[in-house]
């Protein structure tokens, strides 16, 4: 998935974020679909695991506080859905140190990833963006 500009929300360090993700992301899903070295492949998910560890926190924290600022009203739904991820790259990462790289975990976490920047991004974190578009029009 390549980034397109109306996916920005209007939010410099947001926008920034959701961009390094998508980069992150495509990159991730790219070497596990690619006939690279098994190693490699190992790497890649280390490299990704790692940045998504610290990513759902700063990333989510950064865009509640937007949220936040805003007034947007969906704040609290919204943070549901990010503690449900946190819990989720929490919960891959213990599989995956009990159970090593498998291809079905890469596999499930490459599909992960990429819905999320469907579902979530591209979607639900634009309806920030629709609010605020919204509020400054009525003002
Ligand atoms: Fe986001
Ligand atoms: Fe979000």
């Amino acid at each position: 998935m390549i980034w397109k500009e109306k996916y920005n929300v209007g939010n410099v360090l947001i926008d920034n974020q959701h961009k390094e993700l998508f980069y992150r992301v495509t990159t991730f899903v790219e070497t596990l679909r690619s006939k690279t070295a098994w190693d490699e492949k190992v790497e890649k998910v280390n490299e990704t695991l790692d940045f998504m560890k610290v990513y759902v926190v700063n990333h989510f924290h950064d865009e509640e506080e937007y949220q936040r600022k805003v007034g947007y009203p969906q704040l609290n739904e919204h943070c549901k859905v990010h503690s449900e991820m946190v819990e989720y790259v929490v919960a891959i990462s213990e599989q995956y140190e009990k159970e090593g790289c498998k291809e079905e975990l890469l596999q499930q976490f490459g599909g992960k990833l990429l819905a999320w920047l469907i579902n979530h991004v591209v979607a639900e974190d634009q309806k920030i963006a629709e609010y605020v578009r919204r509020k400054e029009k009525s003002i």
